[in-house]
C-alpha cells in the first residue's frame, strides 16, 4: 500500500494552478483504505490532468485510483466483476456473445431535465430554456454533494475521444466516476483509454467531466445493485470554464458524461466561440446505382425513429440504393477551407432506444446488436437473451421484466422500460459508411429537420434559403400525447437542441445565421414530417424504409436535378418527382399529405411569434421578417392550398 501511495506521489507532477481546484490537498492524504492497490495502468505525464486527478480524489475520498488504458482486458475484468456484483447479467454467450444486461433502479430511468443546468456567468447568456444557477453557488453545493460521495468505491479516470483520435474537429475530455457501468459504457461510446492519453500528451486540452452515483459506502455497506441518489440529481454545465459536474444519476446521457453533457451542451458554446456547429443530428451518406454519393445530416427530436433513419434500408423499387451510417445522434460540422461543411460522428457507439426496434423497422440495428453490447432495462429471456416490445411481433410466454419481475403478456405492463437502451459499437453496423471515421469528416449537402406533427406538416419542403431554413429549423415541434387532459401537446424543440443547447437559443439561432452566411453555397436545408395523420387518425405516410423517397428527391434537389414548386411553406415536390416504384401512393393521397391550410398556417404563425417572444432583442432580426413573409404567403393562398394547378 505504501509502495503504491509513493509511486502515485512520485508520479504526480508540482501542482499547478487548475481552475477548479477550491481546495488543493496532496494526493496521500486519502490514500486507499480498505487494502486494494491502487492501479494505473494508464499512463500519462500530463500535469495538469495529474491535478485534476489529485483534486478530485481528496474532494471524493475513494478507497481507490484507477486510471483506464481502455483495453479489452480491463473492459472484461470490470464486467466480470459487475457480474459478481449483481449489477450485470452475462447473456447467452451463444446467442448474444460478449453482452450483458443491466436493470437499473426504478428511480433513475432516464435523463432528468429539470435537474440540468447551465451555469453561466450572465444568466441571460444560459437564455431562457435553459435552468440556470449562479457558478459559484452551484459548486458550492456540488462540492458539499462529492465531499466524500465514493468512500468505499473505486474513482476510475476515464480519458476519451469524441471523434477519431487525433482528428482536427476532435475534442478530448477526462470523465472521473465511481460507476464501473459509466467506464465500461464510456469504452464502447467513445476513443477511450491510453490512445486518448497519448492524443492528450503533456498539455493537451481536455474537458473534466465529473460524476459520481451519490452514493457512498460506509464499512459492511451493501452496496445496491444499481447505486444512485435520485432525490439529489445534478447535472451541471459550466460553459465559461468547460467542465461538467453530474451526480446522483447512473443513467445514459445523466452519466456517459461524453455525450449529451460535453458533445452536445459543452460542444455547442465550444463551436459558438470556434465557428463552428455542434448538433444533435444523425449523418447519412445516400448512393445512387450509379456510385453518385451525398451526405446529408439531419436533426429529429428524441423518440422520432432517428436511428432507423439513420440505418435506413432503401425499399423495394429502389434496387442499387445504399443508405450509409456515419453517426444516429450528434454530428460536429465545421466549415472546410474549400467552403463545404464537413461532419464527423464524435461517438464511437449507439446508445438506442431498444423498444420499437425490430427485423422489420431497423435491420441494420437489430445485426448491429448481434454481439459486444450492453442493454439496459429491457427484459430477459428463458434463455438468457434479450427482449423488448417491438423485436418480435409475438412476445415470448415469459420474460424477466426490466424490474427483475416474471413477466407474461397478461401482466399489462411493458416487458421492457419505454427508454431501455442498447449500448454498441458503431463499427458493428453492416450499413457503416467506410468514411465514418475520416477524420477530416465527410461533407454535408443537406440539413434534414423533422418533427412529430399529426396535423397541418407537409412530408416535405425545401426552404427558400439559408435564412429561411434557419426560421423553419427554429420552429420545428413534436407532439406529446398529454393523457391528463387527452389531447396533443405540442413541444417546440428548435433543431431538436432544447435540452441540449449550452447557451442562449437565440445566440444560437444567429450563429448558425452566421455560419452560413460565411460560406459561399451552404448545404440546403428541408423540413419533413413522417407523423401526419389524415380524418381517419390513420398515419397518412408509411414511413421507416419508405423515407427514402423523400430522401431521393432531396439528393435530386441538391444535386439541381430535382423539380419543385413554390408552396406557401417552401418548394415542394409535386406527385411526379417523387420516385413511386413498389409503393402505391396516388396523387390524391399525396396531395392530402403535402397540403396547407391557411388557417392553421396563421395558428402556427402566431405560436412562433409566441416562441420568439422569449428571447427578447436577442431574437435575429431575420425572423420577424420570415414570420412576416409566411404570413404573407398565406394570405395570398387558397383556404386550402394543395399544389394542383391553379392553387396558387
Ligand atoms: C437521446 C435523446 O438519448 O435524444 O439520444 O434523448
Ligand atoms: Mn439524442
Amino acid at each position: 500500500m505504501r509502495a503504491a501511495q509513493l509511486c502515485l506521489h512520485w508520479w504526480l507532477p508540482p501542482r499547478r494552478n487548475y481552475p477548479l481546484a477550491a481546495r488543493p490537498v496532496a494526493v496521500h492524504t486519502n490514500g486507499p483504505t480498505q487494502g486494494s492497490p491502487l492501479s494505473m495502468p494508464g499512463r500519462t505525464t500530463h500535469a495538469r490532468l495529474a491535478t485534476f486527478i489529485e483534486e478530485m480524489k481528496a474532494l471524493c475520498k475513494p478507497d481507490n485510483v484507477h486510471i483506464c488504458d481502455g483495453s479489452q482486458a480491463e473492459y472484461d475484468r470490470l464486467c466480470n466483476m459487475m457480474v459478481e456484483s449483481g449489477t450485470l447479467i452475462r447473456l447467452n454467450a451463444t446467442k448474444r456473445p460478449g453482452s450483458f444486461l443491466a436493470r437499473s433502479d426504478v428511480r433513475d430511468v432516464a435523463r432528468v431535465e429539470d435537474r440540468t443546468f447551465i451555469c453561466s456567468n450572465n444568466k441571460g447568456d444560459a437564455g431562457p430554456t435553459n435552468n440556470w444557477v449562479e457558478p459559484t453557488t452551484m459548486k458550492a453545493t456540488l462540492r458539499k454533494l462529492f465531499d466524500g460521495c465514493m468512500r468505499g468505491r473505486t474513482m476510475y479516470v476515464v480519458p476519451f475521444s469524441m471523434g477519431p483520435l487525433g482528428s482536427p474537429i476532435a475534442k478530448l475530455g477526462v470523465q472521473i466516476t465511481d460507476s464501473p457501468y459509466a467506464v465500461v459504457n464510456m469504452r464502447i461510446m467513445t476513443r477511450m483509454g491510453q490512445g486518448a492519453l497519448d492524443v492528450l500528451g503533456d498539455n493537451g486540452e481536455f474537458v473534466p467531466c465529473v460524476h459520481s452515483v451519490g452514493r457512498p459506502l460506509a464499512p459492511g455497506d451493501q452496496d445496491p445493485r444499481w447505486p444512485c441518489n435520485p432525490d439529489s440529481i445534478h447535472i451541471a454545465h459550466f460553459p465559461e470554464t468547460r467542465e461538467i459536474w453530474s451526480f446522483g444519476s447512473g443513467y445514459g446521457g445523466n452519466a456517459l458524461l461524453g455525450k449529451k453533457c460535453l458533445a452536445l451542451r459543452i460542444a455547442s458554446v465550444m463551436g459558438r466561440d470556434q465557428g463552428w456547429l455542434a448538433e444533435h443530428m444523425l449523418i447519412v451518406g445516400v448512393e445512387n446505382p450509379s456510385g453518385d454519393k451525398a451526405y446529408v445530416a439531419a436533426a429529429f427530436p428524441s423518440a422520432c425513429g432517428k436511428t432507423n433513419f439513420a440505418m435506413m434500408v432503401p425499399p423495394p423499387g429502389f434496387e442499387g440504393w445504399k443508405v450509409w451510417t456515419v453517426g444516429d445522434d450528434i454530428a460536429w460540422i465545421k466549415p472546410g477551407t474549400d467552403g463545404k461543411l464537413y461532419a464527423i460522428n464524435p461517438e464511437a457507439g449507439f446508445f438506442g432506444v431498444a423498444p420499437g426496434t425490430g427485423a422489420k423497422t431497423n435491420p441494420n440495428a437489430i445485426a448491429t446488436l448481434h454481439a459486444n453490447c450492453i442493454f439496459t432495462n429491457v427484459a430477459l429471456t428463458d434463455d438468457g437473451d434479450v427482449w423488448w416490445e417491438g423485436l418480435t411481433e409475438t412476445p415470448p410466454a415469459h420474460l424477466i421484466d426490466w424490474k427483475g419481475e416474471d413477466w407474461t403478456p397478461s401482466k399489462g405492463s411493458p416487458a421492457a422500460h419505454p427508454n431501455a437502451r442498447f449500448t454498441a459499437p458503431v463499427s458493428q453496423c453492416p450499413s457503416v459508411d467506410p468514411k465514418w471515421e475520416d477524420p477530416a469528416g465527410v461533407p454535408i449537402s443537406a440539413f434534414i429537420f423533422g418533427g412529430r406533427m399529426s396535423k397541418d406538416q407537409p412530408l416535405v419542403y425545401q426552404a427558400f434559403n439559408w435564412s429561411h431554413g434557419v426560421y423553419l429549423a427554429a420552429t420545428m415541434g413534436s407532439e406529446a400525447t398529454a393523457a391528463a387532459v387527452g389531447q396533443a401537446a405540442m413541444r417546440r424543440d428548435p433543431f431538436a437542441m432544447l435540452p441540449f443547447c449550452g447557451y442562449n437559443m437565440a445566440d444560437y439561432f444567429n450563429h448558425w445565421l452566421n455560419v452560413g452566411r460565411k460560406i459561399p453555397n451552404p448545404p440546403r436545408i428541408f423540413r419533413v414530417n413522417w407523423f401526419r395523420k389524415g380524418d381517419d387518425g390513420k398515419f397518412m405516410w408509411p414511413g421507416y424504409g419508405e423515407n427514402m423517397r423523400v430522401l431521393a428527391w432531396v439528393i435530386d434537389r441538391v444535386k439541381g436535378r430535382g423539380y419543385a414548386i413554390e408552396s406557401p411553406l417552401g418548394w415542394m415536390p409535386r406527385h411526379e418527382d417523387i420516385q413511386w416504384k413498389g409503393l402505391d401512393f396516388d396523387a390524391e393521397k399525396f396531395q392530402e399529405l403535402m397540403g396547407v391550410a391557411k388557417e392553421s398556417g396563421n395558428t402556427e404563425a402566431h405560436q412562433h411569434e409566441e416562441l420568439f417572444d422569449r428571447f427578447f432583442d436577442r431574437l435575429p432580426k431575420e425572423f420577424v421578417y420570415e414570420r412576416e413573409l409566411l404570413r404573407s404567403r398565406l394570405w395570398r393562398s387558397p383556404d386550402r392550398w394543395d399544389g394542383l394547378p391553379g392553387g396558387l
